[in-house]
């Protein structure tokens, strides 16, 4: 053989995408709105890759975000990315982030009415330091008609009115509050040594490795599963004095050699749930981000971070829970909403409900 034929053979998410198509698991305007997002990422990617020569690190100057956390120049360029990206694929009806601080009804929108949230940059404190970070998105259909908000309200560029809630914003809140079981796809992008897209359409989870010079993701990652168990936690400790017991409690069982014939866990922390949660998915175990005396839900949000994790995992086999209920199943009552996050292999996620109900 002259060259080896496989090497030039490239099965694309644009394929793939066309493939589920054909097969009836997505419709074209779907299909539309993951490859708007795709494109965001790989212009996410590109930003992020280049933000130390062309003075993209460091704090944005805009202050707090709705979060109460100061903002990072990529975390604003990143929201806007997806913005843009989405706004442009005409198929978004309502678009929630976290770095807005309400849902946007997309004025663009054509056909579809897809409502999308999505987190534009996880992880955002580690950017400086060239640490890996990604991006989180979910995609539900609407649950009212977004049609119908801007049939009887005229389109506005944002659902935020100047003083209180009207009645548009509230049909925007309430199209963006849905369980995670209503999610059509999930899927996040890695930034890292390479940049892996992990997406989930509700049957089975598929890895997409960008390819640089060709500029296209990859399908590198036939229908992940996650190990059922396994020996690595990934938590940040430094909160354990504001832990509650069973938490304390789980954590030191980790810990004890005697316990797990003489070796114990191994723990790994970057502090990205993105990166933390693809180890995971990949080599199994758990990440854990706990309440605390201090924020009582934890830190993670359901509708960008918890939900669309919480899918994935599920559809690798694996669990996603608050160590109380199922994450899918919370009904969220706050687009902005805080709920503990323990997810990963399911015989790990179990073991830590263990704890909660002895
Ligand atoms: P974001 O950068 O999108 O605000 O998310 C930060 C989240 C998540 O990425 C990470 O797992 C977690 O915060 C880390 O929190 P601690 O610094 O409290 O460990
Ligand atoms: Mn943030
Ligand atoms: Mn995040
Ligand atoms: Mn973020």
């Amino acid at each position: 053989e002259v060259y080896n034929k496989s090497q030039f053979e490239l099965y694309t998410l644009t394929t793939w995408l066309l493939q589920e198509q054909r097969k009836g698991k997505i419709d074209s305007e779907l299909a539309t709105v993951i490859s708007s997002i795709s494109l965001a990422c790989k212009q996410i990617a590109a930003a992020v890759g280049r933000s130390g020569i062309s003075s993209l690190t460091g704090v944005a100057g805009t202050g707090e975000n709705v979060q109460g956390e100061e903002q990072k120049k990529l975390d604003v360029i990143s929201n806007d990315i997806f913005c843009n990206c989405l706004r442009m694929s005409g198929r978004t009806g309502v678009i929630a982030s976290e770095e807005e601080a309400t849902p946007v009804a997309v004025e663009e929108t054509d056909s579809g009415n897809y409502i999308v949230v999505f987190d534009p940059l996880d992880g955002s404190s580690n950017i400086d330091a060239g640490i890996s970070v990604g991006s989180i998105f979910g995609i539900y259909e609407p649950s009212i008609s977004v049609g119908s908000i801007f049939g009887i309200y005229e389109p506005s560029e944002t659902c935020m009115v100047d003083g209180d809630l009207d009645q548009s914003l509230e049909a925007c809140i309430t199209n963006v509050c849905q369980p995670g079981k209503n999610l059509l796809v999930a899927g996040y992008c890695l930034y890292s040594s390479c940049h892996t897209m992990v997406l989930t359409i509700g049957d089975g989870v598929y890895g997409f490795t960008l390819d640089p010079y060709v500029g296209e993701f990859v399908l590198t990652h036939n229908r992940i599963q996650v190990p059922e168990v396994g020996k690595i936690y990934s938590f940040n400790e430094g909160n354990y004095a504001m832990w509650d017991e069973p938490t304390k409690k789980y954590m030191d069982s980790l810990k004890d050699p005697a316990k797990w014939g003489g070796k114990p866990y191994s723990a790994r922390y970057i502090g990205s749930l993105v990166g933390d949660f693809h180890r995971t998915l990949l080599y199994g175990g758990i990440y854990g981000y706990p309440g605390d005396a201090k924020n009582k839900n934890g830190k993670l949000r359901l509708l960008y971070e918890c939900a669309p994790m919480s899918f994935i995992a599920e559809q690798a086999g694996g669990m996603g829970s608050t160590g109380k209920e199922r994450v899918l199943d919370i009904q969220p009552t706050e687009v902005h909403q805080r709920v503990p996050l323990m997810i990963g292999s399911k015989k790990e996620v179990e073991y830590y409900e263990s704890f909660y109900k002895n």
